[in-house]
């Protein structure tokens, strides 16, 4: 498959994954606000665990929470489990077009750790596998008598895969690959617990029985972890944006700042109904996480290069197209030579002089600040090069 190719599958892939995840993302907030908010009625039918009236697109809904206490099971009954299985697989094919065999952002990062492609790709899925694996042990046999240790232990790996990939692995395939070791936990969640968990219920109930509360315990453990990972989970998809933090030295702890926030954050918005000084707690825990997320940016970034060249000459617009022409013009082009990613990335093209005059802050923020041009350094660049695009936009 060409270039081209693989950026039509990124496309609809991306696009699709998106508007799946919307929905489930959607779904799962809605349905943990519900059971936050549901109140006791006194006239419900037995069974009733709550209920709760709502106003929405000009009508009143009213939502009665219950095991059916006897009575028979209601038809159609909706199920929520095609918006879950539809992000897994869409995600999987964008792994796939982006990163395992698409060639649309690079896996390895020779300047990191001396890997081939194919051994990157391994220890990318090796990281998945191994993540939700250890996961589901935990949950399967330690939770049963201590949900606490189960967590600890899981969230103890997660730390451990997180700093081994940020080592590995190119940055950006870094946040991804944990981010999608988080996602397919959620989906694996829903396939292994949840919907069985449902189908007992439903089975139970469709008998003529009386649902077991167990069962839906169980459902409703994993759905809230569900719950906290969303918002983690959502920053790392989001995370190959930001070249200052999956660049950085520190990305290890960066990674894990924005997990730990994520979920912080998370938790304050489901404590807020018991809890009074909720906005105070809100407040503080994102002033402390942005506090942190800027301290460890700051703290991690990149020594500045040695002057290797004779500083007070001034660099001249040739000397930097030359650079530019060499390292960059082969993928940043209207006619790239190097089509893996597709025509101009990022929409950025050097062709003339006033393109590359425009982005010089870019310029210097990515191939000087934080190294991620060109990506996984494929055009091999020299430390004197970058050194006189610094020395380039110091003097403009
Ligand atoms: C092998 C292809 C390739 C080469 C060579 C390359 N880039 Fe890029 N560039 C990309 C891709 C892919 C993106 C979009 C993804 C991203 O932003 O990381 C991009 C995005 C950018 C952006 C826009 C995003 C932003 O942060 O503003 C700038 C600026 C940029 N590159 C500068 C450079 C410079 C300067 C060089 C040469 C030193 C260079 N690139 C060499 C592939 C390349």
């Amino acid at each position: 498959m060409s270039g081209t190719d693989w950026e039509i599958v990124d496309l609809v892939a991306r696009w699709v994954h998106v508007i799946a995840g919307i929905m489930w993302v959607g779904n799962s907030l809605l349905f943990n606000w519900l059971d936050r908010n549901l109140q006791p009625s006194k006239d419900a039918a037995p069974g009733s665990l709550g209920q709760i009236w709502l106003l929405h697109s000009g009508a009143f809904y009213h939502v009665d929470k219950t095991l059916l206490g006897g009575r028979p099971l209601p038809r159609p009954l909706h199920w929520f489990v095609v918006q879950a299985m539809t992000t897994w697989g869409s995600g999987v094919a964008l792994l796939i077009a982006v990163y395992w065999a698409g060639g649309r952002a690079a896996m390895a990062d020779p300047g990191l750790a001396k890997l081939s492609h194919g051994q990157a790709v391994v220890i990318g899925i090796a990281a998945i596998v191994l993540g939700s694996a250890l996961y589901d042990v935990m949950q399967r046999t330690v939770a049963v008598r201590s949900p606490r240790l189960a967590s600890a232990i899981w969230l103890t790996g997660l730390t451990a895969i997180s700093i081994a990939l940020t080592q590995m692995l190119s940055g950006r395939a870094a946040f991804l690959h944990v981010g999608a070791m988080l996602g397919t936990i959620m989906a694996m969640n829903v396939a292994h617990t949840i919907v069985p968990s449902q189908r007992q219920l439903v089975a139970s109930v469709g008998g003529g029985g009386i649902a077991d509360p167990a069962v839906s315990d169980r459902a409703k453990r994993v759905s809230i972890h569900n719950n906290y990972f969303v918002f983690p989970v959502i920053v790392l998809m989001v995370s190959s944006h930001f070249p200052s933090v999956y660049s950085n030295r520190l990305s290890w702890l960066l990674l894990l700042i924005l997990v730990a926030g994520g979920a912080a954050v998370r938790h304050v918005l489901n404590i807020r109904y018991s809890m009074r000084t909720w906005a105070a707690a809100l407040t503080a825990t994102l002033v402390a996480g942005v506090a942190a997320l800027y301290a460890a940016v700051r703290l991690g970034a990149e020594p500045q290069l040695a002057v290797v060249a004779d500083a007070s000459t001034p660099v001249t617009f040739a000397e930097v197209r030359s650079v530019i022409d060499r390292r960059c013009t082969v993928c940043h082009s209207a006619r790239p030579s190097d089509m893996t990613f597709g025509a101009a990335p990022g929409g950025v093209r050097f062709d003339t002089p006033e393109q590359i005059e425009l982005l010089a802050a870019r310029i210097h923020e990515r191939a000087v600040l934080t190294k991620t041009m060109p990506p996984a350094n494929k055009t091999a660049i020299t430390d004197a090069e970058r050194n006189l695009l610094r020395r380039w936009s110091a003097q403009r």
